[in-house]
């Protein structure tokens, strides 16, 4: 399954609206429950209401109902794999300590606890 969301990752650089940066980003999150959700980076003219790929792929899990995040996957097609921005890792670890795999079109990898990226992370407790 984590061959598949990096797989599916990569897949979704082809669906980033990103004509502002140019800078594509594609994600697919695996579910405790073994399903996927997939996203893209999506842009907007009015520059701040961009949305990262991670947290596209997120709210699609989140609004089908799954609440428990195994793993997610995000690709690049840059030199290095590009690491989630600060507000996507807080926006993550409202559904569970998952791992992050990050990963770039010529393979390179880099793998994390998104606990890792964001050590002390903030939630409410229930
Ligand atoms: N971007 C993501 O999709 N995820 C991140 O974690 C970092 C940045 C997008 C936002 C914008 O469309 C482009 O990358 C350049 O910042």
């Amino acid at each position: 399954m984590i061959k598949k969301i990096k797989e599916e990752a990569i897949k979704m650089l082809d669906y980033s609206y990103s004509p502002f940066s140019k800078f594509a980003v594609g994600a697919a999150i695996l579910t405790k429950s073994g399903k996927i959700y997939t996203g893209a980076n999506i842009e907007n003219s009015s520059y701040g209401l961009t949305i990262c790929a991670e947290r596209v792929a997120c709210v699609k899990a989140v609004s089908e109902g799954e609440l428990e995040f195994e793993a997610i996957a995000v690709a690049t097609r840059s030199e290095e794999p590009a690491s989630p921005c600060g507000a996507c890792r807080q926006f993550l670890w409202e559904f569970g300590d998952m791992d992050v795999i990050l990963i770039n079109t010529q393979g390179k990898e880099k793998e994390y606890k998104l606990s890792q990226l964001l050590p002390d992370g903030f939630k409410l407790e229930k």
